[in-house]
């Protein structure tokens, strides 16, 4: 957990305008920054960034956010990624409640993983060097239908042949650093002692593995003739697990974006391939099975996404472990597919042989995530069996209670029931899917909660827009708020309760970003604010007050009201209307004394 200081801190140091200027060409336009919304299509600019409310906002497709809304939403990094991130260009460590790194340590760990990453620059610029000068490597990627720009975007080397080039490229070919990077090898005798250092990578066409940010994490390198093993990969190291990256995904981007949906393939070659081909949006798990992680990352970036697998039985059984990686994921807005290629075929080969167009063909028909569930629990078995039957019933339940509930699980059980001469009910029942899991994760009732409106609604949306408004609010204006109604009343507490938290210099971009960590209740709000003008503090200030006074007056009226028709005596209604009144007039003055301070 990162405290909500230090968030509120790292929003007011950094400056939006250069974490997009980074990655989007932006003008200045009166009070705001303009440019081209990276996140949707488009030809003139409906992009906004707003210096004063540390904020984005496209006219255009609504996408909005601060510098770690974007960070996330951009480059698809986690939240505590894109803090770091954040936190690290303007020199800010972040703190980690219950930390028990000691700061020199932390200190220590962070030079480490600048060694690292410094080296592994180094090397890939290295290899990029060596690739010209190797006419045979040069051969080899031509021979494998790659263009010298392909090679280029893909920032593609060689390794040439020898025990210890890189001495030439690390003044200090001792350096931790190389090990811990995985670049070279210490080999140790028996006894322990005699140490050898050599070269990871020899002889070898060298892919750069990048991480969304860019920075080169790892290499593949392939075997130019026959031999094993064809693929050396780096091994696990502290930039470096195979499990979370994907290979091209820093190149796709942008392509993913345009395309609507990214490619998933099982390998370095069909991803340069395919890139050569027309299909830039194509990324690729690094020879391990795909993880949940892996689906996690590529849902960040689009709403869709189509794995491609061989047609060989390998294929088939890595097309299910993907399947179950993307079971916790999926939900109704998104999609997932599979495609599978003729036997003997991968992307690469099948569109040197087809061309893309075959290829494109097959993207289309590729099948949907549901029909291929069916398939895999199915396939094995004979449905004209009762025994077959529930073994299908059987196998299909873990994958069914994988799945958080949504239209579409429903459609699969559905199209379970009907498989297997059930009813969806059964079914339901037999998995206890009417106990839905996500129930349990999704905070409750709040999102049912009805949404503000009126001088309600005016005043939550102040709120949000000047959180330091929180701070003039007293007792008996928070008492008023009960006024709408005790669910609504509860709603102000905690919103101002959340505002209060970011101390007085809270900004509106510090508290949107808390709400969204919260849910998506005020992502509405949120939006019309970045939308708007910047209003004046002062002026809000003076109307916050006014309407509170209102409610208070309003509230004062009704009571007055019930207490005449009551049907109580004088002497019983007095006590308490001498009380109303003298509220009454208390307000009056306030309200007087407002107006003449102006
Ligand atoms: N792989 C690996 N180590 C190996 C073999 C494969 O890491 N010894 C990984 C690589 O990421 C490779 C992927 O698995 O890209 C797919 O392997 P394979 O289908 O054997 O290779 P291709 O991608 O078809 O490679 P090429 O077309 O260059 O033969
Ligand atoms: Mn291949």
């Amino acid at each position: 957990m990162i405290p909500q200081s230090f968030i509120s801190d790292l929003l007011n140091r950094v400056d939006i305008v250069d974490v997009v200027g980074r990655y989007v060409q932006l003008k200045k336009g009166g009070a705001n920054f303009m440019g081209l919304c990276p996140f949707h299509n488009e030809k003139s600019p409906s992009f906004t960034v707003s210096p004063t409310k540390q904020f984005y906002h496209c006219f255009g497709c609504g996408a909005h956010g601060t510098s770690i809304g974007f960070m996330i939403e951009y480059s698809g990094m986690g939240f505590v990624d894109a803090v770091k991130e954040l936190a690290q260009n303007c020199g800010m460590v972040v703190p980690e409640q219950d930390d028990k790194i000691p700061p020199a340590q932390r200190a220590q760990m962070q030079a480490q993983s600048m060694a690292l990453s410094e080296a592994m620059n180094l090397a890939a610029d290295y290899y990029k060097s060596q690739l010209r000068s190797a006419p045979n490597a040069i051969g080899y990627l031509k021979s494998r239908g790659l263009t010298g720009e392909i090679a280029a975007r893909f920032a593609l080397g060689f390794a040439p042949n020898g025990w210890d080039n890189l001495r030439s490229v690390f003044p200090n070919y001792e350096a931790l650093a190389l090990v811990e990077a995985g670049l070279v090898i210490d080999r140790v005798d028996e006894e322990g002692n005699h140490r050898k250092r050599y070269d990871r990578f020899r002889e070898r066409v060298m892919f750069p593995i990048r991480n969304t940010k860019g920075q080169v994490i790892a290499f593949g390198g392939r075997i130019m003739e026959q031999g094993e093993p064809k693929y050396l990969n780096s091994p696990e190291t502290p930039l470096f697990s195979k499990g979370h990256e994907l290979y091209g995904l820093f190149e796709a981007r942008q392509a993913i974006r345009d395309a609507g949906y990214v490619l998933v393939t099982e390998g370095y070659m069909d991803v340069v391939a395919l890139a050569q081909m027309g299909f830039p949006q194509s990324v690729a798990t690094l020879g391990t099975a795909c993880t949940s992680t892996h689906v996690q990352k590529l849902l960040r970036q689009t709403d869709t996404v189509i794995f491609s697998f061989d047609g060989d039985k390998a294929g088939r059984r890595a097309a299910q472990r993907a399947l179950e990686a993307c079971l916790p994921h999926v939900s109704d807005n998104k999609t997932i597919k599979f495609l599978f290629l003729p036997a003997e075929h991968d992307p690469d080969s099948y569109i040197r042989e087809y061309g893309a167009p075959a290829f494109e063909q097959q993207v289309h028909e590729a099948m949907p995530l549901s029909q291929f569930l069916l398939r895999v629990v199915s396939a094995e078995h004979d449905l004209s069996e009762p025994e077959g039957r529930a073994r299908v019933q059987f196998e299909a339940k873990p994958l069914l209670q994988a799945m958080t509930p949504s239209a579409l699980r429903l459609q699969i059980v559905r199209g379970l029931a009907t498989m297997t001469q059930s009813s969806p009910g059964e079914i339901e029942q037999l998995y206890e899917l009417s106990k839905p899991v996500a129930e349990v994760r999704r905070a409750p009732q709040r999102s049912s909660r009805p949404q503000p409106v009126g001088l309600e609604l005016q005043i939550v949306r102040h709120l949000v827009a000047h959180p330091p408004l929180a701070f003039t609010i007293d007792e008996a204006g928070l008492g008023a708020f009960t006024n709408f109604g005790e669910e609504a009343a509860e709603r102000l507490y905690q919103l101002i309760a959340a505002a209060i938290a970011l101390g007085p210099q809270g900004s509106f971009a510090a508290l949107a970003q808390h709400l969204k960590e919260q849910g998506s209740e005020y992502d509405g709000i949120i939006s019309e604010i970045a939308a708007e003008p910047e209003s004046d503090f002062d002026a809000i200030k003076t109307y916050l007050s006014s309407a509170i006074r209102q409610i208070r007056t309003d509230a004062l009226k009704a009571e007055l009201a019930q207490l005449f028709a009551s049907g109580l005596s004088s002497s019983e209604i007095g006590v308490r209307y001498r009380e109303i009144t003298a509220m009454q007039d208390q307000l009056l003055r306030e309200a007087e004394a407002e107006l003449s301070a102006r």
